[in-house]
């Protein structure tokens, strides 16, 4: 399953490849977790999701609550530690507007209810400028996944896995020396070591995409690098630090 993420991720993000090969150079290094975005609508909420995972031996681990993106989300742990854990968001739709809960329906119309392979296979539906940028005032997490459909999100890179590296500062500072865009909203680096966790990441990169309505090809945040640091064995997730690496595929 991971090959195919992996595949769909870094061709929506190619720097992804670079920025191992950048910090990890040739050493081998740990994934903390991969996260994905859908929203709560019949078999397409997280729970539905997850059971890929489950059946392979994931379990469930944290709940979380996004309230002014007006998100929710879960991560699962393999029982395997060296496996990546899976991070899966939400949508909350029905506290949208109409057009929002009616695009997100549209979206899944027709469609059957979902495989293992189903968080690889992006979207079916033709993207709509006018429609993406409505979208974009309600809910930047709606207009990307209108966008870009099922994919993974990002891929993270377990820091204290790497002996090259002792903290997120010294990570940040090769990968802006190397010409990468860190995430700077709500500092560059979330969290601390109190706290058991600190993340940062890239900014999302642009991809290229095809509008219905225009005539030439637009670049749209796509998919972003994450690193974690973690201390105590603490092995969840920070709401307010998660909330602010989501906006790694802002617009502004
Ligand atoms: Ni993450």
């Amino acid at each position: 399953m991971f090959d195919g993420f992996w595949r769909v991720y870094s061709n929506l993000n190619p720097d992804a490849k670079k920025i191992q090969n950048v910090l990890c150079a040739g050493r081998e290094w740990v994934n903390d977790h991969v996260a994905f975005r859908t929203f709560n609508l019949e078999d397409f909420g997280i729970s539905r999701l997850a059971e890929p995972f489950v059946s392979r031996g994931y379990s469930l681990k944290g709940r979380y609550r996004f309230q002014a993106k007006r998100l929710f989300a879960c991560h699962y742990e393999h029982i395997d530690p060296l496996v990546p854990k899976i991070f899966i968001s939400e949508l909350l739709v029905g506290e949208f507007s109409d057009f929002l809960q009616e695009t997100m329906r549209f979206m899944i119309e027709g469609m059957r209810p979902p495989t293992d392979l189903f968080l690889t296979t992006g979207r079916s539906w033709r993207v709509n400028y006018k429609i993406y940028n409505r979208l974009l005032c309600e809910s930047e997490y709606a207009a990307w996944l209108y966008v870009f459909g099922f994919v993974p999100n990002h891929f993270t890179i377990y820091i204290n896995s790497l002996n090259n590296f002792d903290s997120l500062v010294e990570v940040n500072q090769v990968l802006k020396k190397n010409g990468y865009r860190v995430n700077a909203n709500g500092g560059e680096i979330k969290g601390s070591p109190a706290l058991g966790l600190e993340q940062s990441s890239t900014l999302a990169y642009g991809a290229e995409v095809e509008f219905e309505d225009l005539a030439t090809i637009k670049k749209i945040p796509a998919c972003y690098y994450e690193f974690v640091k973690r201390y105590d064995s603490f092995n969840g997730f920070i709401v307010d630090s998660a909330d602010k690496i989501f906006e790694s595929t802002d617009v502004k």
